[in-house]
């Protein structure tokens, strides 16, 4: 990107030239970097709403068009004709594998899937009714605390271990999670099955019979992971990049990106978003859930609805909605009474002014519940299984940010606080 354009900023009757930089794909960008040291003052926004915090190569949204590209590849076309492990290579090294590069990088993934045996232990320090969640953000920091011979960020090589062995075992410590919370035995990871039935087979085998993995869900599955594998500088992600720009091992940066992913205005908009659905529960509620959406004094927000980019359909939502029909359908679920208040809700909103002004459309989390309840998943574990998807683009992010060799990320403020005073003695207050 070249700095051939500049932007002159008018201050106390001085000039400043600011350089501007073009991006390959989106809006220009101010360079600022020096705008505190040549003029004394600082740029506000809080939210990051007009603010690139980084460079980066692997993801593009477009909100007005609702594109999404993974390293070019628009979402769709690989949501159709790949798969998450095709996608986490191409999210990791910026291209598509060949077949012997794909067949490489799955049996390096297939063969990091076991955790530590000392690691089952910690479960066990849990209450049986904890979060999936918090019992992730807990495990996942503590695998710092097992893989030592892949915690240093400045061998290429341990953070390449680090990658594959995140990808690898997060499914097997979500499944855990999930195990652990219905009090069934652990299920060992199985190498003779894909990404997602290995997920589902931890997930749902028992001892006592056998398990046979349904392809059609575990289509859908992997389908799910690949739409949730990257999103820019997403909170989560960007909750990563600012761990590890400190220079925290590869772990505790993860762990940091699913505490973030937790929160229901972020990954946690899957669960939160079924179980609005639930609550409404039949069609003839819904408009009373649209004015509460509406009213600023009630605080309640349509879960899976708005975006801070995507000012028009989110595609990875379309693409769920679609999924979400077919899935119900093979399986046989027909007339499913969320799926039908969704699509009501959907069709309601769309037409409202309040939600037409705003732009609100439904996002990635609106439908992804239904399909995953369908599957047998309890909300719990619906977050969960957006951290396992998501692990790649956050330690794609993670190992482009290290490339870059950038600073820790320190932003400053705009101080409200009191004046300097002096200290006053308690029996003097
Ligand atoms: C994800 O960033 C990413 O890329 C995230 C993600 C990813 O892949 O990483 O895409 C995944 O997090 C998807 C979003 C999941 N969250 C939800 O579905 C929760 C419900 N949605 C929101 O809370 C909200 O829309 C956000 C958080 C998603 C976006 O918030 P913004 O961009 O900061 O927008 P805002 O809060 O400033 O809202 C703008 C206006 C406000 O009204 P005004 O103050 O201007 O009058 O829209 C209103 C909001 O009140 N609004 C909603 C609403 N979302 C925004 N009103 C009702 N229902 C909603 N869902």
């Amino acid at each position: 990107m070249c700095a051939d354009k500049t932007a002159t900023l008018s201050l106390n009757g001085q000039t400043y030239d600011l350089p501007i930089m073009s991006p390959v794909l989106g809006p220009d960008v101010v360079d600022i970097r020096k705008l505190y040291d040549e003029a004394d003052i600082f740029t506000y926004d809080p939210g990051f709403t007009s603010t690139a915090a980084c460079k980066s190569a692997i993801t593009y949204i477009d909100g007005d068009a609702g594109q999404l590209l993974y390293r070019g590849y628009p979402i769709d076309q690989l949501a159709k004709e790949s798969s998450h492990l095709e996608v986490c290579y191409l999210l990791l090294y910026g291209e598509l594998p060949t077949a012997d590069q794909l067949d490489d990088f799955r049996n390096r993934v297939t063969r990091h899937t076991m955790v530590h045996e000392q690691m089952h232990y910690f479960f066990r320090g849990f209450r049986r009714d904890s979060h999936p969640m918090a019992t992730m953000v807990g495990v996942v920091g503590a695998m710092s605390a097992f893989y030592h011979d892949s915690l240093d960020i400045n061998d290429p090589w341990q953070r390449e271990v680090a990658a594959i062995r995140m990808i690898a075992k997060l499914p097997t410590i979500a499944a855990m999670a999930y195990k652990y919370s219905v009090g069934q035995p652990f299920v060992y990871p199985k190498n003779s099955l894909s990404y997602a039935g290995n997920f589902l087979n931890m997930c749902f085998a028992v001892p006592a019979e056998d398990y046979v993995v349904n392809p059609i869900l575990e289509k859908a599955l992997d389908r799910i992971m690949m739409l949730h594998a990257d999103h820019e500088q997403n909170a989560s992600t960007s909750t990563v990049r600012l761990a590890g720009s400190s220079g925290a091992n590869p772990f505790a940066c993860i762990a940091a990106g699913i505490a973030c992913l937790w929160g229901p205005a972020h990954g946690g908009a899957n669960q939160a978003c079924l179980e609005m659905l639930r609550e409404i529960g039949t069609v003839d509620r819904i408009p009373e859930y649209i004015a509460r959406a509406k009213d600023k004094n009630s605080g309640f927000r349509l879960m899976g609805f708005g975006h801070r980019v995507y000012k028009n359909f989110d595609p990875r939502a379309t693409v769920m909605k679609e999924s979400a029909d077919e899935v119900l359908d093979l399986l046989g679920i027909h007339n499913n009474p969320i799926l039908q208040v969704a699509k009501e809700l959907e069709r309601i909103a769309l037409s409202d002014d309040y939600f037409i002004s705003k732009k609100l459309y439904p996002n990635v989390d609106f439908y992804s519940g239904i399909i995953l309840e369908a599957m047998g998943f309890p909300t719990s574990m619906f977050t969960p299984i957006f951290a396992i998807s998501r692990t790649v683009g956050w330690i794609s992010q993670w190992k482009e940010m290290i490339a870059e060799n950038g600073k820790i990320g320190r932003p400053r403020q705009l101080y409200i606080g009191p004046k300097q005073r002096d200290y006053v003695d308690v029996t003097q207050r």
